[in-house]
């Protein structure tokens, strides 16, 4: 099991733009068990961005289906994914492993068509709606060296310190509020 170190808030490295990736390999392969083992390792995570452990290509992971009762499509490994579609707009609360305390609400569109390569290179398209569509787009943001931070409606009155209420809700598994 390998867990990588992720950076955090305010490192400047995450505010780097992230390249496509020109080969889907076995050694890709390798790194993205190990983007997926430390993603798992996180209570709760959901999400993780190859950025986000220092490696800057275009790669992100997002599993909701231990969320209950959410409409999704399992394990997803997206390699240079880009969003083709957006529809509706709609506020939620997000976290993420490189901010670690705190949550934000945040802006994003109800559904998304996203078209990506897997990790055997085969060119997939997905429609997702609600949390798993705004987990993407947290995602892609990292690629582009953006932080839900960077997007909140409001710093004053949208931002929220994690103790109590976020650990809570991270312990029993539910709500907006899980790392990624
Ligand atoms: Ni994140």
């Amino acid at each position: 099991m390998v867990v990588l170190e992720i950076f955090t808030y305010p490192d400047e490295r995450l505010k780097q733009i992230s390249q496509p990736v020109q080969r889907v390999d076995d050694a890709l392969r390798t790194f993205i068990a190990e983007l997926e083992q430390t993603m798992r390792h996180s209570p709760g995570g959901v999400g993780i961005a190859a950025p986000q452990v220092g490696r800057f290509q275009r790669i992100v992971i997002v599993d909701v289906s231990a969320k209950p009762k959410i409409a999704n499509h399992g394990r997803m490994i997206l390699v240079n994914p880009e969003i083709l579609s957006w529809e509706g707009m709609v506020k939620g609360r997000e976290g993420c492993m490189s901010v670690p305390d705190y949550t934000g609400n945040v802006m994003r569109a109800e559904r998304v068509t996203v078209s990506a390569l897997d990790e055997q290179g085969e060119p997939r398209e997905y429609h997702c709606e609600g949390y798993e569509a705004r987990a993407i787009q947290h995602e892609i943001d990292h690629l582009d060296g953006l932080l839900f931070l960077d997007r909140l409606v409001s710093r004053r009155t949208d931002l929220f310190r994690r103790k109590n209420y976020g650990e809570k809700k991270r312990r029993r598994g539910e709500g907006g509020a899980t790392p990624r």
